[in-house]
């Protein structure tokens, strides 16, 4: 039954990606996809650990003992550190007062460079390095001191869907070399907070999803969030390390430019120069805030017990409705934005109250709000 239902989820993922229907709103003018200006920074190369030259960090490393007496001011380390939530996060951090370290396999810092002022940037140390050495893992996390580990390293829908074995050695066992260096490290790092995503569940889901579920991913990346999510849960089975992870579902924001859901991201960025273009998805879906994703992770980070899951408290809307905003903050691509009304293959609604309870209110902007300070920031860069 089980296998039955997966098989079915498949093949609804390919035939809803493989052959979009018609355009849900015809454009005004002729515009093509939603594509991002900048270049990807995910070369799926393995590099090692060598530090990216241009940050510095100037705070003396304190000794293990320092850090527990140390309540309010952590090291944390953010893995995939320049991607969009990675940025977010750091950001998060350092607006905490905590001390910021980025590890990402990628040099590239545009993500960064939109998020946070260079007085920020200033502050962060960066390294670059593969979540797939664990070896490689464990010194940064030695000679960092580190004792906060948020883990967001991970290739997207169509990064796995091309190199399924690549998607699972980054995805798989670089969560697998995360909880292993943090079980290793107990006495100074409390738990893990990672990243699992919306795409556990699949199109037969019922909406809203109910937190306890997520059993018939439509996607090999999905595959993979699942995995890390049985991962956590023996490793606090077998070896009593916590983690919180959450599952987000279509973040938006400054420097969401890639993977399969950034598209209205990208229409929010075309918008600010006062173009239109073709989102290649429709439906209902959530909508997660960057920043306040970053804020989410910051928290989880602190995490002392238990292998929490927990969906993103996202805003509810239709692709109209994300139009919608779009025109209301950019008026001058009023009609000009189109989109393809194909769902997503998860369910449309997520119950999602975990995540609140166990860190406390992320007062999340409205859709609208949220959407133009986008373009309002997009303007600026
Ligand atoms: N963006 C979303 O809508 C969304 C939704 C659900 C879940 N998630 C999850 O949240 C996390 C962050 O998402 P994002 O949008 O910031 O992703 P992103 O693609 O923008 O960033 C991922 C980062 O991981 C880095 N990375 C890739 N392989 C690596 C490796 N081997 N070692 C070290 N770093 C490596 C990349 O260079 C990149 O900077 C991911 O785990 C993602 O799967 C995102």
């Amino acid at each position: 039954m089980r296998d039955a239902l997966i098989s079915r989820a498949r093949s609804t993922t390919w035939r809803v990606w493989a052959a979009p229907g018609p355009a849900a709103r015809p454009v005004g003018q002729a515009v093509g996809p939603c594509a991002s200006r900048a270049r990807p920074n995910t070369d799926a190369t393995s590099i090692g650990v060598r530090p990216i030259p241009r940050p510095k960090h100037t705070s003396p490393r304190p000794e293990a003992d320092d850090l527990r007496a140390s309540p309010i001011r952590e090291r944390v380390l953010v893995t995939g550190a320049l991607g969009c939530v990675g940025a977010w996060t750091l950001k998060a951090a350092l607006d905490a007062g905590d001390d910021a370290f980025g590890f990402d396999l990628g040099d590239r810092t545009q993500r960064l460079d939109l998020v946070l002022t260079p007085a920020e940037q200033e502050r962060i140390t960066l390294i670059q390095g593969d979540i797939t050495d664990l070896d490689g893992l464990g010194r940064v996390l030695d000679e960092h001191g580190i004792t906060r580990v948020v883990h967001l390293a991970a290739l997207q829908v169509p990064f796995c869907r091309a190199d399924p074995a690549l998607g699972a050695r980054v995805n798989v066992v670089g969560t697998v070399n995360l909880f292993e260096a943090v079980k290793q490290r107990l006495n100074r790092i409390p738990g893990v907070a990672y990243a699992s995503s919306a795409a556990v569940y699949g199109p037969d889901d019922s909406s809203p999803a109910p937190e306890s579920g997520g059993a018939a991913p439509a996607t090999f990346y999905g595959v993979t969030k699942q995995t890390n999510e049985e991962t956590a849960r023996l490793y606090w089975a077998e070896s009593h390390v916590p983690s919180f992870g959450i599952r987000p579902y279509v973040v938006y924001g400054p420097g969401r430019d890639q993977g399969m859901t950034s598209a209205p991201t990208l229409a929010m960025e075309a918008a600010a120069r006062g173009e239109g273009c073709e989102i290649a998805y429709g439906g209902d879906a959530q909508y997660d805030y960057a920043p306040t994703v970053g804020v989410a992770f910051h928290r989880a980070a602190s995490v002392r017990e238990g292998a929490v899951v927990a969906n993103f408290p996202g805003v509810p809307a239709s692709m109209a409705e994300v139009v919608a905003a779009i025109e209301a903050a950019a008026p001058e691509v009023e009609g000009r934005i189109s989109w393809i009304e194909s769902p997503l293959p998860f369910p449309a609604e997520l119950e999602a109250t975990a995540l609140e309870r166990a860190l406390g209110p992320l007062r999340a902007p409205a859709l609208a709000d949220g959407v133009h300070e986008t373009i309002e920031r997009f303007r600026r860069s």
